[in-house]
């Protein structure tokens, strides 16, 4: 099959475009996956519509763009576990499937994708592309929003960009979680550690330099706690301006596939008490982010 891809607004022909011509139950031939590869690097986010797929048929597709991610991000890990460890469980369901309560920890711990965040940006190798199924559907909102981060480099004044482009930042879970108010015991603590990712990235594919932003940052190197967060502020709301953002809204079985490295997203609230099942896989990054050759 011909891959085509459209984009999604014509309003921002170079943001989220819409694929056609991919089966995703079914093995990719080489030119699709080059097709593919190339609408990420264009538009950083690609929707394929109609993909109605098992966890096994989501796995297989996704190695297709690269080696999986195993989600030690997620809260719930071990037995309490509704999904391989190939899957990060996107939902508000628990091991059995029934809906988690309210005031439920991993629920909540879940309400941290509401922040902007590029994903697995606390792991020294982070996350590369994430393709997220929708499986089930609240019956109306839960958006999901996705912000162009070489548009919001690009769009920076000369100073400022100056200014970051040598900064290191310091991610971790433990940060943006803190940021909704949680607490953590010694274990979390020791396993959360920080991590170094420079804020100012080279995207591989293009050569373009992206903002690499996300709410798990808490601080940056050789700057006092404070100044950092009003700067990380500044920038945030900076790259999330309308005019870079797009509001993904959701049809059953869409796939969607973005690249974190160019990408911030977060996804929108809906009713409490509906069921929303989504479930992602993650392509990794390969190597640690400061030892990119094309870093700099
Ligand atoms: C994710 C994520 C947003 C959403 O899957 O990584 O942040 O809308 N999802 O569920
Ligand atoms: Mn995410």
């Amino acid at each position: 099959m011909k891959v085509t891809i459209k984009p999604a607004n014509p309003d921002k022909p170079h943001f989220v475009g819409h694929v056609e011509g991919v089966d995703a139950r079914k093995p990719l031939a080489p030119q699709q996956i080059a097709a593919l590869e190339s609408g990420l690097a264009r538009f950083g986010v690609l929707v394929l519509r109609d993909q109605q797929i098992t966890d096994a048929e989501q796995i297989a597709f996704s190695r297709s763009l690269g080696e999986l991610e195993h989600a030690t991000g997620d809260l719930v890990q071990g037995a309490d576990r509704r999904l391989p460890m190939e899957l990060n469980d996107i939902s508000n369901l628990d091991r059995d499937g029934k809906l988690r309560a309210l005031d439920d920890r991993a629920r909540l711990f879940g309400l941290g994708n509401r922040l902007w965040h590029s994903d697995s940006s606390f792991k020294a190798i982070p996350a590369r592309f994430s393709l997220l199924s929708a499986r089930v559907l609240p019956a109306q909102d839960g958006n999901t929003e996705f912000a162009d981060m070489r548009a919001a480099w690009d769009t920076l004044d000369r100073a400022t960009q100056a200014e970051i482009r040598p900064m290191i930042a310091l991610h971790s879970q433990l940060y943006s979680r803190a940021v909704l108010g949680f607490d953590f015991s010694d274990a979390e603590r020791q396993a959360w550690a920080p991590v170094r990712h420079p804020l100012v990235r080279r995207h591989g594919e293009t050569g373009r330099l992206t903002l690499y932003l996300s709410a798990h940052i808490g601080a940056i190197e050789g700057l006092p706690i404070p100044e950092a967060r009003a700067l990380l502020r500044d920038l945030t709301e900076h790259a999330t301006q309308r005019e870079r953002t797009h509001a993904h809204v959701w049809q059953p079985h869409d796939l969607v596939i973005w690249d974190n490295r160019i990408t911030m997203h977060r996804a929108r609230p809906f009713p409490p008490g509906q069921v929303r099942d989504m479930r992602r896989t993650t392509i990794t990054d390969e190597v640690p982010t400061l030892a990119q050759p094309h870093a700099a």
